[in-house]
């Protein structure tokens, strides 16, 4: 990597966690995902949820019909585990290259986790599987329980149920996604530094910017509500601290989860922020008010596919620092080429930092990789 005040040519990134949806919706978003990353860990969580081996591969027939045929973009998919889900699938479709991981969504964590797994014991079978034929475990790390207080589920979640798993499940390879706590943070750099090089977490671009103020600012905001939602200001401090540490065990994932308005702007709105379009430049903005940005490549682009054993792309893209006003909705975003993807009008999703100016640009020009 080359760095200087003005640009910045990184190795192409991948994106390790993204709702890519489905219909209309795919159609809008998917191409700002493959304009910039060259692959993407793509979300199952589809209605109804993408569990066998065919529906995975219709989803990524579909995905890859929605990009432009010049991006070179390549969709990772997931098989979504449920109680009853049948190993021999999960396996067929691991070794047969569809599947590249499995999520686990406890049931009704989040959008479209109804059918999710109950209680963990269901899925042994499962998990003994994927241990035994390496197949990494991605995880929505957080309890369920109504008693429990919202901003408190993903620390009860590493405690109830991901220290024992990992004591059961020691060669398991697992990825906690989306982390939002130092209690995370913790967790996945104490077993790092211990020598566990299979476990590692994802880190959103807007659990680097927002903490939990942003939902309240000057009235209920829920273009800032997500899950797991956005924790205190120390939480934030230590998902920044641990994103440009250059530790291997932390990389990105954007978990851009795009929904219609209609979805957001409700009495009882959806969670998600979709922040596809300007998801790198969203790290840049971090890491170089961090004064990392020598570690922007390894967490955007080589620590991702070294723990996915996965080779590291030899494509480059330049960040060029030019400032960019980020428009307030998808439909009126240059960068994007936009094509009939049947959308309403009233139902293209917000942008994350609309209205916002962000001082790095995307520049694609895909030289290979000198370095
Ligand atoms: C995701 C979605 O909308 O699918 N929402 C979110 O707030 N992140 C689901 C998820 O990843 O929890
Ligand atoms: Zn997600």
């Amino acid at each position: 990597m080359q760095d200087s005040p003005s640009r910045l040519v990184l190795r192409r990134p991948d994106d390790w966690h993204v709702h890519l949806r489905d219909g209309a919706m795919l159609r809008a978003v998917a191409p700002a995902t493959a304009r910039v990353f060259a692959r993407a860990i793509v979300m199952p969580n589809l209605k109804p949820p993408v569990t066998t081996v065919d529906q995975a591969s219709a989803y990524r027939d579909r995905i890859l019909k929605a990009v432009s045929e010049d991006t070179r973009f390549q969709p990772l998919m997931t098989a979504y585990l449920t109680d009853h889900l049948d190993p021999f699938e999960l396996e067929r479709g691991f070794t047969e290259g569809v599947f590249t991981a499995a999520k686990l969504y406890p049931a009704n964590a989040t959008t479209n986790s109804a059918a999710g797994v109950s209680d963990l014991s269901k899925i042994t079978k499962l998990l003994e599987r994927m241990e035994a034929i390496d197949m990494p475990l991605l995880i929505h790390g957080e309890v369920t329980d109504a008693d429990v207080d919202v901003f408190d589920r993903e620390a009860a979640f590493i405690e109830t149920h991901l220290i024992p798993l990992r004591e059961r499940y020691p060669a398991l390879r697992i990825v906690l996604e989306h982390i939002t706590t130092e209690q995370a943070v913790d967790f996945i750099r104490s077993a790092s530094l211990a020598g566990d090089s299979r476990i590692a977490a994802t880190i959103t671009p807007h659990h680097l910017h927002l903490n939990r103020n942003a939902m309240f600012m000057g009235g209920l905001r829920s273009d800032f509500y997500c899950l797991p939602v956005v924790k205190r200001e120390c939480h934030r401090r230590a998902l920044v601290k641990a994103a440009t540490s250059g530790l291997p065990c932390f990389f990105l994932g954007t978990d851009s989860a795009p929904h219609p308005r209609s979805g957001k702007e409700s009495a009882c709105g959806c969670a998600g922020i979709f922040n596809a379009v300007h998801a790198l430049e969203s790290y840049a903005a971090v890491f170089e008010q961090e004064g990392a940005l020598e570690h922007l490549q390894g967490f955007a682009s080589e620590h991702g596919p070294r723990f996915y054993g996965l080779p590291l792309n030899q494509e480059n893209l330049t960040l060029v620092k030019r400032a960019q006003t980020v428009p307030r909705r998808l439909e009126s975003t240059p960068s994007i080429q936009l094509r009939d993807a049947g959308l309403e009008a009233s139902e293209w999703p917000v942008l994350f930092h609309a209205g916002e100016t962000l001082s790095w640009s995307v520049q694609v020009d895909r030289q290979a990789q000198t370095n």
